[in-house]
């Protein structure tokens, strides 16, 4: 199953993929988290992506496409994939579509005003555990024991670019996706696992 996770900053793709792609077992591909650990390890593509990063713009498309086209590429997508963050203009709609056939895009609404209030609230961990402090209070991974921390574009400044961002480029995958029949919505202003509930619906 080759599956798109689609949605505004914060609408919870990333929290849904952890769990669609441990049941589902097949990856996880999350162009965002492809960019931080580049920027983490310093290399040549980490120092180009983060101002894009830190401003909340799109990083160029050509960049996402290429990071895109080789890991699909690789022996562990042959059963499927989940992408998370991508594709994100219609260009790289286009270009994926060259690449390979989509079985669904999967469409996480959220009501805009819950979210300011994830995204300044969410705590990351390096091993890729995601909290938020009204439900986990601890700086601590519960997973690994590792620190949290808070991603630097998760400032209330840089989240209202991002959400600027989304509306301009992104919403329009949307459209694009309903004419080919692929897209299906899912209610994403409620609970993570009821959310989820609504994802396996459509999967199964
Ligand atoms: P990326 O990493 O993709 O970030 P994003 O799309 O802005 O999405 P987020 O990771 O902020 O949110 P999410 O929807 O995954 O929510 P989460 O599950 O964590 O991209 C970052 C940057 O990289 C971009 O700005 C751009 O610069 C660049 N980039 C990446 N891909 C690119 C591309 N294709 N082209 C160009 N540039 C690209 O949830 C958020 C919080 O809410 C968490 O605390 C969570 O615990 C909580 N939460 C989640 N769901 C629920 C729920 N149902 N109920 C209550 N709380 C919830």
């Amino acid at each position: 199953m080759k599956i798109i996770l689609l949605g505004a900053p914060g609408a919870g793709k990333g929290s849904q993929a952890a769990i669609i792609t441990e049941k589902y077992g097949i990856p996880h591909i999350s162009t965002g988290d492809v960019l931080r650990a580049n920027i983490k390890q310093g290399t040549e593509l980490g120092k180009f992506a983060k101002e894009y990063l830190d401003k909340g713009e799109l990083v160029p498309d050509e960049v996402v496409v290429d990071i895109v086209a080789n890991r699909i590429k690789e022996e562990d997508c042959k059963k499927g994939f989940l992408l998370d963050g991508f594709p994100r203009t219609i260009e790289q709609a286009k270009a994926l579509d060259k690449l390979t056939e989509i079985d669904i895009v999967i469409n996480i609404v959220v009501d805009f005003d819950l979210i300011i209030d994830r995204i300044t609230g969410r705590r990351m961990c390096a091993c890729g555990a995601t909290y938020h402090i009204t439900t986990y209070s601890s700086d601590t991974c519960k997973a690994c024991g590792g620190k949290l921390y808070q991603r630097k574009d998760d400032t209330v400044e840089t989240v209202a670019n991002r959400l600027e961002v989304y509306n301009k480029q992104t919403a329009p995958l949307i459209e694009y996706y309903k004419n080919k029949g692929i897209l299906k919505d899912v209610n994403g202003s409620i609970s993570i696992q009821a959310t989820f509930e609504q994802v396996q619906k459509l999967l199964e």
